[in-house]
């Protein structure tokens, strides 16, 4: 056990391969776990084996490899559904990523059911994938879009929820915040969102890697969430629906896969959630996903959401100390209500040119609007550095961070 955080992070560490490696001469001290996580080795070996002993397409051949293929697919599915705690397999859809899973809903769901004048509940945390869909159908059937706005620190403002849900048919938000680390109160605005009659969908990208979810509890319609920032592959998502719903909503993309039956006349479409994934599906990476899936369970998202948010707290309380006023920080200054992400800027000085020189130390941090430009336009910045943590980072990260801001900090002599 580290002294630190709940997690042997040292044992964690050394399964990481990527982490043995050098930057510029420096050992690599990657902080941009909201962008995309690294693997371990386990996710790897369960890639590698699945294409050197089991490898074929799903659910088509009746040999031998081609049924080991399809029953390690579906194996993945029932350990993504256990994951969230869906109520079965078959809840869970496989896309490319959270982005395609929020379209699904978009092109499918948004597209049957919502017509001119219906509002959308939407708020200034979004990330773009919550974003723009929206814009692209509010402009197409003529739908109203309303924000929640937020606090001064980030968090949302709910003085106004019942009005701004009045009417609404659908609440779009974040559970998470990818910028400044917000955790939103989702069984609460699902209470109030049903209360006003309205569905919701929970963009959980940043959830699910980080804090217990369970998809059931929170009652809420849709949940999108992504392979490659909770330890897997690439290529792979999911979105997870009540089944009643998918049963009811029109399939997304047409061709194999996705039909019982195709005529001359017309097609009909094959049962949840298959009706959702036309064409060859992403089979390794769902094994890789399953393999990501069993490695955080082993860790247990009780302790994974402890590491981060005492390893947040942590890094908040150094960066304030060492540079007090100097660096603006964003988000809930309590670590208690927010995920590890950390956003800050230092006055005068460009968010992507802190982010340059710390990488001359080895320590990996994002730069820019983080696809949040409705957020950046409330903070009234164009961009931030963030620095973001996984399972694999400790003190000895955030310390790096901290010493590697010094050199910018006076590399840009302030
Ligand atoms: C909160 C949030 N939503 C959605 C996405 C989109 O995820 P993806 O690029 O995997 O589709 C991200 C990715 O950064 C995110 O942080």
């Amino acid at each position: 056990m580290s002294a630190t955080t709940p997690l042997d992070v040292a044992r964690i560490q050394a399964d990481f391969p990527i982490l043995k490696r050098q930057v510029n001469g420096k050992r690599l001290v990657y902080l941009d776990s909201a962008s995309s996580s690294q693997k371990p080795q386990a996710v790897l070996d369960a890639m590698d084996r699945a294409y050197r002993e089991s490898y074929a397409n799903v659910h088509r051949g009746v040999y031998t490899i081609a049924e080991e293929a399809t029953a390690a697919f579906e194996a993945a599915r029932g350990k993504v559904a256990g994951f969230v705690h869906a109520r079965e397999p078959r809840e869970i859809v496989f896309t490319r990523n959270a982005t395609e899973s929020i379209n699904l809903v978009a092109y499918t769901w948004a597209r049957a059911n919502l017509k001119a004048g219906d509002v959308i509940v939407l708020s200034h945390l979004e990330h773009h994938a919550n974003v723009v869909p929206w814009h692209i159908l509010a402009a197409e059937r003529g739908l109203e879009l309303r924000w929640i706005p937020l606090t001064a620190d980030q968090r949302l403002d709910l003085t106004d929820l019942d009005r701004l849900l009045n009417g609404a048919k659908l609440l779009a938000i974040t559970a998470m915040s990818n910028v400044v680390g917000t955790i939103v109160d989702v069984p609460l605005l699902v209470a109030a969102a049903r209360a006003a009659g309205a569905h919701v969908l929970v963009d959980a990208c940043q959830a699910v890697p980080q804090i217990p979810v369970d998809v059931t509890a929170w009652n809420a319609d849709f949940v999108a969430f992504s392979s490659h920032k909770m330890l897997g592959p690439t290529g792979i998502g999911a979105l997870w629906a009540r089944a009643e719903l998918l049963e009811a909503m029109p399939p997304f993309l047409g061709g194999g896969e996705m039909i019982r039956d195709v005529t001359t006349e017309g097609f009909s479409t094959n049962d949840i959630p298959w009706k959702f994934e036309a064409g060859t599906p992403a089979i390794v990476e769902a094994v890789g996903m399953g393999a990501a899936v069993d490695y955080l369970q082993a860790i247990g998202m009780d302790a994974v959401r402890e590491h981060e948010r005492a390893l947040t707290e942590y890094t908040l309380a150094a960066l304030r100390d060492r540079f007090g006023d100097r660096l603006h920080l964003y988000g809930p200054p309590n670590a208690d209500d927010r995920g590890g992400a950390i956003s800050f800027l230092f006055d005068g000085i460009h968010a992507h040119d802190v982010s340059q020189v710390v990488d001359e130390e080895g320590v990996c941090v994002r730069a820019g609007h983080h696809c949040a430009k409705p957020l950046m336009r409330v903070l009234g910045i164009p961009a931030t550095t963030r620095a973001s943590f996984g399972v694999y980072n400790d003190r000895a990260d955030a310390d790096a961070l901290v010493d590697a801001l010094v050199k910018a900090e006076s590399f840009f002599s302030i």
